[in-house]
């Protein structure tokens, strides 16, 4: 499966273990280097002797035992994984890794790890409903965890629900996918625009419209994780800096003009997914509006500019069209008037996709005419799959030379 690096896998203490050992098993035969780290209520379920037979290489249950044992520092073990994965994840494991706690192998060595972790819960179904888990599982998430969701089914404690362990298929294609995806952006230079703008009325009151800026920021951060160098432009939103990205901060459309004019030159790739507010009030007023004085407002609207029609140059550009009818029609008019190569195209009447919500179902059209229709998938699954179209324009396109741009 990998070239150089090794896959560590993590075995927490689930009836579910016993599955991590034909995951091993299929993991050595696909030309794996494997390392099995298991905490010590999974060696309950299965010996390490059993994984150790599969990898013919030490398992490590024992934080404090010497490295001798190993041949491997027990630090060595984060440093040399190019992905980690962890099936079955109990909630227990879910919530240290949120917490950051490190009170065991590995805890320690996740902690410690830059690698892609992928997780693969299996618990009982009200433990995996539970708000705690469910919060634990979006603030790893945000973090940037992998997760392959639990399916459904009769579970050990005799319940039927959701929280089986993936098929071993469903998590053999996550770390493969993980891994093509790893550093195919390395080296590029990818501005992102995230959240909706504000348009000031007053020092109190503004226009604004209902982007989250999950999509922007969920786009910084796959492209961070496949090796770009990612600015993110973002109207003010509720969400955390992603880590690794420079972020810059600006609250209009003329601001994030000006801030885009100004990191394109050197950028490899643009993505709009801010939501541009489309007119601006003509003045805004420098002291608060009193009510009383305006019986009757009228507000006096001018456009703003369209930031992506203004960039031009050796860039792949990718636009959104958030669309209610007609959506690949009117996108693909959207895409050429913006001379994009690529536009995500989000029907926003149906539910489970556009604002506000962490999922989105999008069409993706590129400026060959092909279309790609996506079904309903996490934020972070579509930025992923955003990138993946861009990667291929990237080697294909004019684009490829990048990081020479110019604006009229
Ligand atoms: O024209 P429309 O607003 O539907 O186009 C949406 C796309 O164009 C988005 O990618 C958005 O970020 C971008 N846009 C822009 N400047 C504007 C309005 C939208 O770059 N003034």
């Amino acid at each position: 499966m990998t070239r150089d690096g090794t896959v560590l896998l993590g075995v927490t203490g689930s009836i579910a273990a016993y599955k991590a050992v034909e995951l091993a098993s299929r993991l050595v035969q696909g030309g794996a280097k494997l390392d099995v780290v298991m905490t010590d209520s999974a060696t309950r379920f299965v010996t390490p002797l059993t994984f150790q037979s599969i990898t013919h290489r030490p398992v490590i249950t024992d934080m404090f035992a010497t490295p001798e044992e190993y041949d491997i520092e027990h630090i060595a073990l984060a440093e040399r994984a190019e992905v980690v994965v962890v099936a079955p994840a109990t909630a227990n494991i879910m919530a240290k890794l949120a917490a950051g706690i490190a009170d065991d192998m590995l805890c320690c060595t996740i902690l410690a790890t830059r690698a892609p972790v992928l997780l693969a819960p299996a618990m009982n179904v009200h433990m995996w409903e539970n708000a705690i888990t469910q919060e634990n599982l979006a603030r790893l998430r945000a973090r940037g965890f992998k997760i392959v969701e639990p399916g459904y089914g009769s579970l050990a404690c005799g319940v039927e629900g959701k929280g089986r362990l993936a098929d071993l298929e469903d998590i053999l294609t996550a770390l493969r996918q993980i891994l093509d995806r790893r550093s195919d952006l390395a080296g590029r230079s990818v501005v992102v625009t995230a959240g909706g703008t504000q348009e000031p009325i007053d020092p109190v009151r503004l226009i604004c419209n209902r982007s989250s800026g999950k999509m922007g920021y969920a786009l910084a951060e796959a492209a961070r994780e496949r090796g770009a160098r990612v600015t993110l432009i973002t109207a003010p939103t509720a969400l955390p800096a992603p880590i690794g990205v420079e972020v810059v901060r600006i609250q209009t459309a003329l601001q994030m003009r000006e801030a885009v004019l100004k990191a394109v030159p050197d950028a490899d790739i643009l993505v709009m997914a801010a939501a541009v507010a489309d007119y601006r009030p003509a003045t805004a007023a420098k002291s608060k509006l009193k009510k009383e004085e305006y019986p009757l407002m009228q507000l006096e609207l001018i456009r703003n500019p369209d930031i992506l029609s203004e960039v031009k140059g050796n860039l792949i550009k990718v636009g959104f069209a958030a669309e209610s009818e007609n959506m690949v029609q009117n996108a693909t008019i959207k895409l050429k008037n913006k001379g994009l190569h690529l536009i995500v195209a989000n029907d926003i009447t149906e539910p489970g996709s556009g604002f506000g919500v962490d999922t989105d179902r999008v069409v993706l059209v590129d400026s060959r005419g092909k279309v790609k229709e996506l079904p309903l998938l996490p934020k972070s699954e579509v930025a992923h799959k955003i990138l993946d179209e861009v990667a291929v324009l990237l080697t294909t396109s004019a684009g490829a030379s990048g990081g020479r741009t110019h604006q009229q």
